[in-house]
């Protein structure tokens, strides 16, 4: 919704709704699986700690300049790794990332999704990420040509 007064995109966030913001092109993603548990022995909390990661996420970006979307999504087939997200966007290479602290680690996520979001190539090097997020990558994904 436009502000009637800034002439802004007005962000809200309900469950499973992308934040962006006028200045933003759709180029970078971050998905955040909002059926996450933590802990693989733990079992299903509620709300699922990949909710409250997504939760915070929003809340976050919502004060912020944010330079690539957050969606929730169900599952990305990293249930044994703690909560998980994956970066994707066009023309870039696609990242998933497990064991996301979801009460200590949004100040990195959001670092490393802004870098990501920078990048032509989606290729963030190891050096420049966060320290915390730098052995959590699960997988990497080629981008469609
Ligand atoms: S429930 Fe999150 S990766 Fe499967």
């Amino acid at each position: 919704m436009l502000d009637p007064i800034t002439g802004k995109l007005v962000l809200c966030a309900p469950a499973n709704t992308i934040i962006m913001t006028d200045t933003m092109s759709p180029k970078a993603r971050l998905n955040i699986c909002t059926t996450c548990t933590a802990s693989s022995t733990e079992g299903a909390t509620e709300p699922r700690h990949g909710r409250i990661l997504f939760d915070k996420m929003v809340e976050n970006g919502a004060t912020l300049d944010i330079p690539f979307e957050i969606r929730a999504v169900e599952c990305l087939t990293n249930c044994k790794s703690g909560c998980s997200v994956a970066l994707n966007g066009k023309g870039k290479w696609g990242y998933v990332y497990g064991n996301i602290d979801p009460e200590n680690m949004i100040a990195d996520l959001q670092e490393l999704a802004t870098k990501y979001a920078e990048t032509d190539d989606g290729i963030v090097p190891w050096r420049e990420r966060p320290e915390s997020l730098r052995r959590n990558v699960i997988a990497r994904i080629p981008p469609l040509d």
